[in-house]
């Protein structure tokens, strides 16, 4: 299991996530849903301890009960990176390296970090053919640049799960992508997951991804949890305004030619200038008084969770 719990992250004496708690099990598919700026990111990379030098984390974020903050760099690397957990980045590119076939980086990647070397070829071929590569002999010899946006991120997947980690973490793994490669690779993940029976973290700005590959999902605003419970009850009946409007987003139909998406008006508060009281509070039209005093705590509701004074149902 996943178990993220109390955790905030400070960057230049500014908070920029606040107090997150979140859950994956094995063979849970969970999501994290929020504009551009939530915390959506940072609270992924301090899962793996990836966060750059500057921020300062505190709570606590176990991985099969091993608490991540108390392992060195090099257990992290031999025991936890891609063996328990591996992430999948929004930008396949800056992921792989453009000088190595794409066939020899996997291979790298497992003799790393398993010291596998017998039938690693095949082994490779094998992965490449998990991740629906078409004709993967001649894409093992294939670089980086060779290879499209969807393809190249179909051969992240090949190295996400080459070591069989319990859990896979995707930080919006299609958003570069078109929407009919970034259907194709939602459909990929979600049969890999199944099978293997892996735990899933997949983060997206856009609910209408979230709602095709996620059981469960935590909103985020500002870098705070707003709202939490099972994708289909949340798409229902949202709880938090917050919640409504990103919902609201999720273009109806699919129109053949150019469609402009809804937005929710205003924007995400600047985390250097985050709004007293709740920071949703100057968009939220249910606002009242005490929202602009008071930051709500998290509460559960009929088995979910929100985090505002006045949500739309089930108080
Ligand atoms: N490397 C960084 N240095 C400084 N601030 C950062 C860095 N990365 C993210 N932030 C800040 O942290 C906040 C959350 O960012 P992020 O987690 O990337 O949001 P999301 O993934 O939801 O779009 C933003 O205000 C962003 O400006
Ligand atoms: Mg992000």
């Amino acid at each position: 299991m996943i178990e993220i719990k109390n955790l905030s992250i400070i960057y230049e004496n500014f908070t920029i996530v606040e107090d997150v708690n979140l859950t994956v099990k094995k063979g849970e598919r969970v999501g994290i849903v929020g504009e551009s700026g939530s915390g959506k990111s940072v609270t992924a990379l301090s899962v793996m301890k990836l966060l750059p030098g500057g921020f300062k984390v505190t709570g606590s974020v176990k991985v099969n009960h091993q608490d991540i903050y108390l392992l060195n760099e090099r257990d992290l690397n031999s025991k936890i990176r891609w063996k328990t957990v591996s992430v999948i980045f929004q930008d396949p590119s800056s992921a792989l390296n453009p000088l190595l076939k794409i066939g020899n980086q996997i291979e790298e990647a497992i003799i790393y970090h398993e010291g596998r070397r017998k039938n690693i070829r095949e082994s490779v071929i094998s992965l490449l053919r998990k991740a629906a590569i078409p004709d993967a002999e001649v894409k093992y010899e294939s670089y980086p640049h060779q290879l499209s946006g969807g393809l190249k991120q179909r051969v992240m997947i090949a190295m996400a799960i080459a070591c069989n980690p319990d859990f896979i973490i995707a930080d919006e793994p299609t958003t570069a992508l078109d929407k009919k490669t970034e259907r194709e690779i939602i459909f990929l993940l979600n049969n890999l997951v199944k099978e293997e029976n892996t735990g899933l973290l997949f983060i997206s700005h856009d609910f209408d991804v979230i709602s095709e590959i996620t059981d469960r999902v935590y909103v985020m605003y500002a870098g705070y949890v707003m709202e939490s419970g099972r994708t289909e009850n949340i798409l229902k009946t949202p709880f938090h305004p917050y919640t409504k409007g990103l919902i609201a987003c999720i273009p109806k139909v699919e129109g053949k030619g150019k469609r402009k998406l809804p937005v929710l008006p205003g924007n995400v508060p600047d985390i250097k200038s985050k709004p007293s009281g709740c920071p949703f509070h100057p968009r939220c039209e249910r606002a009242k008084e005490i929202c602009k005093k008071e930051l709500p705590e998290i509460k559960e509701i009929n088995g979910r969770e929100v985090r505002c004074f006045f949500p739309i149902a089930g108080s």
